[in-house]
């Protein structure tokens, strides 16, 4: 779902910015820690937002490929200004991208916005080669749901809890190679192996 204006005009700020740079760290060490190397390889940034994951993951990992869209128009239009990559506008729950064309997969804080966040998750194993990796970073319904108290809006069936996403992670067809708590527990995160029989 698109933004509230009050949530796109946070996720313009320098403090998300710094967030945002805090999150992606936290996605390296686990990828470090199973000796996963993402450099030269094809990546996509899910529901790139302004692109500050996009120009993160373009100077860690100098990928072949950097593929990024968002639902929003004007959040493409930002990153494109922040960042070079194949931008676009498109739906994480049907991207009409070809099959098995990722190493590797980010999302960013996305999943909590998408009814169908169920359904991106399939569409997201759909788009992973053999053996790609989810990257995946995510609030916790309690703070989605404060959001809400300030003039933002997540849809209720989004609001899952930690064992909802595991399952649905796993219902997928993904492994879990490792599972990272951030602010208090406000957030996590997972480094997620698409399995040989899912999708
Ligand atoms: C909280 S922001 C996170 C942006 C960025 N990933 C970041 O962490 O800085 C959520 C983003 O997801 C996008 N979004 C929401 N639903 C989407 C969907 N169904 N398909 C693609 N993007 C979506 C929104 O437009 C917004 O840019």
């Amino acid at each position: 779902m698109k933004l509230t204006p009050a949530e796109f005009a946070f996720m313009n700020t320098r403090n998300r910015q710094r967030a945002m740079g805090y999150e992606f760290g936290a996605l390296i060490k686990h990828l470090k820690k199973h000796g996963i190397d993402l450099n030269g390889k094809v990546i996509l940034d899910a529901g790139c937002g302004p692109g500050f994951s996009t120009g993160l993951i373009s100077l860690e990992f100098r990928p072949s490929r950097l593929v990024a869209f968002d639902l929003m128009p004007e959040m493409v239009e930002l990153a494109r200004k922040h960042t070079t990559a194949e931008f676009f506008v498109g739906n994480i729950t049907d991207t009409g991208l070809p099959p098995g064309t990722f190493d590797a997969v980010f999302i960013f804080d996305v999943l909590h916005h998408e009814p169908g966040w169920r359904t991106a998750l399939q569409e997201m194993a759909r788009v992973l080669k053999p053996d790609g990796v989810l990257l995946v970073e995510e609030p916790s319904k309690q703070l989605v749901r404060l959001g809400n108290l300030f003039d933002m809006y997540h849809p209720p069936e989004a609001m899952f809890g930690w064992s909802e996403l595991r399952r649905g992670l796993l219902s997928t067809g993904f492994k879990i190679l490792e599972n990272g708590r951030l602010g208090l527990g406000l957030f996590q995160n997972y480094l997620c192996r698409k399995e040989e029989a899912s999708l």
